[in-house]
């Protein structure tokens, strides 16, 4: 099932596994290398980002949209999560990628599905421990999308730290011979990191919910002035998010950037980590240092 290319430029509309084959297959046969960019629609310019990254290093962009009810738990925002599909295109195709795909839950998940691909260490904290089935959801699915796909490359955000952490460790684990590629978080001019759940916040708390990212700047500034006691470093970033008196937090971790697991000292590598409620939005940040 294809939509042809119409003469607005859009990118080509595939809703199936073989149509998306047959595209990828036309574009490896006229000698061009291939770019994933996964997404759930709702596109900003974080998702932006990535679908130019992937239109100036590779021949051809694939962009897919599908809202993977895998990775939501049942008390979470699948049914509301929003699905501006008319909208995404014309985004994607300003962006420059040539084929949409947008699969139905059926075509992703056909009845008796049931192959799951788990990824242990990275997958249980942070995020993981407040959503224990998500990263589940997420590696299935992306998975699957690399196998659908066979990109030479996928590009995902540093927004998702844990997220892209996961990705690349699945990709290398399963021998998947695809570059994962970690683009920068791309913010709002207030600091707030794009997010397609931002469009939950009232306006007192879209307000409020840079606080994220400033708790985030304080900490480093405090490392740049040689502070590398992680308790320290949590207990001043959790007090600048209470400032905000509509944040529940979540969790505030440092971590090592390899393998995810909290430090004491902050050593090497380290990810500043936050999940923060905000009402019905749940926002998450970080930022990567690099100590000495
Ligand atoms: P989604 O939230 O739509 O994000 C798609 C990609 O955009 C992810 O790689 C995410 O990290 C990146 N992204 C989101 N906000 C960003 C920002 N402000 N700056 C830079 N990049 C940003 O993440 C998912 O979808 C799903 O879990 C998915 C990987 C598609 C699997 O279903």
């Amino acid at each position: 099932m294809e939509t042809k290319r119409k003469k607005t430029g859009k990118p080509l509309v595939v809703r199936t596994v073989k149509a998306v084959r047959r595209a990828v297959q036309r574009a490896r046969s006229e000698g061009k290398t291939v770019g994933l960019v996964p997404t759930m629609g709702a596109l900003h310019r974080g998702h932006l980002s990535l679908i130019e990254r992937s239109v100036a290093q590779t021949g051809f962009t694939v962009v897919s949209l599908f809202v993977n009810p895998t990775q939501f738990a049942p008390t979470e925002d699948l049914k509301r999560y929003p699905r501006p599909l008319k909208q995404d295109l014309a985004l994607a195709t300003q962006a420059g990628a040539d084929l949409a795909f947008v699969p139905s839950v059926r075509v992703m998940y056909p009845e008796g599905f049931s192959t799951h691909v788990t990824v242990d260490e990275l997958a249980s904290g942070l995020c993981g421990r407040s959503r224990p089935t998500h990263f589940v959801g997420v590696a299935t699915v992306v998975t699957k999308l690399f196998n659908i796909v066979g990109p030479d490359r996928a590009y995902v955000g540093q927004k998702d730290a844990q997220q892209a952490c996961i990705i690349k460790r699945l990709a290398a684990d399963l021998d998947m011979p695809v570059r994962v590629v970690v683009c920068p978080t791309v913010r709002e001019p207030d600091g707030l990191a794009l997010s397609s759940r931002n469009v939950y916040l009232t306006k007192t708390q879209r307000a409020q919910a840079p606080t994220l990212h400033r708790a985030l700047l304080k900490a480093k500034a405090e490392i740049r002035r040689g502070e590398r006691r992680a308790a320290r470093l949590k207990d001043l970033m959790r007090r600048m998010v209470h400032t905000a008196d509509e944040a529940g937090i979540d969790y505030v971790e440092i971590v090592d950037a390899d393998r995810l697991q909290p430090v004491k000292r902050l050593k090497g590598g380290c990810l500043l980590a936050l999940a923060v409620h905000f009402g019905k939005a749940r926002l998450i940040d970080n930022e990567m240092v690099n100590v000495t």
